[in-house]
């Protein structure tokens, strides 16, 4: 589905493709919103795909960093990113596997190591793509390494994008071979009360309407700057309301909080 992608001021940012899956627990008629974040986020990855570069999105979990790549990648590269996720522990041969999956190869995949790096190769040599790690933090120094070795190699035309939480900072700025390699690192904060106020009615109509006081108040107990917090906040109020047509209050508020175990 393409759809526009809310600004805080009302200004569409571009118009894209907008996922459902996006949304934590696929929230209902959430939009997408172009925080500060998303569209430096986009700035840096048009960069960041033009210099065909390795970069480094990094910050705590919630913060946005997965949607904001996935949806400036949706604009930016289509057609050419591959992305792969990692929900533990990888070693090179899952990283292996995964390219093998993402870049829809043929056939099954070689037995042997040097066949295999022989394979991806000439694949990311055929034409520019732009590689997504998300969930990086999971990665040791040697899987790091694994990509800067296929980043490095003279045939490959990729871009490489590390997403993930603050170990992946400390792995890869540890390492002086990566680190300088890196061409371009953006960390994700959390939202500051003044962003919130022009942020949150953008992002679902649950709070199009809702004085500034309420968000405040729902986001010093549980949004804590967090929009995963806020998604989950959102889709509490979403299940009331089901249930029962609860008005949007701080009653409510207060009911939903003590099932996050806000307090
Ligand atoms: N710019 C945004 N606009 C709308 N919703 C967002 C935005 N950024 C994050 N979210 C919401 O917050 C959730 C968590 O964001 P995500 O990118 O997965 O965080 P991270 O990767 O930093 O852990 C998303 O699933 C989505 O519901
Ligand atoms: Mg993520």
């Amino acid at each position: 589905m393409a759809e526009q992608i809310e600004t805080v001021s009302g200004e569409p940012a571009w118009v894209g493709e907008h996922d459902q899956a996006d949304h934590y627990l696929h929230l209902q008629d959430a939009n997408i919103v172009g925080t500060r974040a998303l569209l430096t986020c986009q700035d840096n990855l048009d960069d960041v795909i033009e210099a065909a570069a390795m970069a480094c999105m990094h910050g705590s979990a919630g913060f946005g960093k997965s949607l904001a790549v996935n949806a400036s990648l949706r604009a930016l590269a289509p057609h050419n990113t591959v992305r792969v996720v990692f929900r533990s522990r990888p070693t090179t041969r899952d990283i292996r596997h995964a390219l093998f999956h993402g870049l829809h190869l043929p056939g099954q995949p070689p037995g042997h190591p040097i066949e295999f790096d022989r394979l991806l190769k000439a694949a990311l040599a055929d034409r520019f793509r732009v590689l997504v790690c998300d969930e990086a933090q999971w990665m040791s120094r040697e899987c790091f390494e694994y990509w800067r070795h296929l980043w490095d190699d003279p045939s490959t035309q990729i871009a490489v994008v590390f997403v993930g939480g603050g170990d992946c900072y400390r792995v890869l700025s540890r390492e002086p071979m990566l680190a300088s390699r890196i061409y371009l690192w953006q960390r994700f904060r959390k939202m500051e009360p003044e962003e919130i106020l022009s942020v949150i009615p953008a992002f679902h109509p649950v709070w199009s309407e809702a004085p500034d006081q309420l968000i405040s108040y729902a986001d010093l107990h549980a949004g804590h700057g967090n929009f995963r917090n806020w998604a989950r906040i959102t889709n509490h109020v979403l299940q009331a309301r089901r249930r029962g047509g609860a008005d949007l209050d701080a009653d409510l508020l207060k009911w939903i909080f003590s099932r996050l175990g806000g307090g």
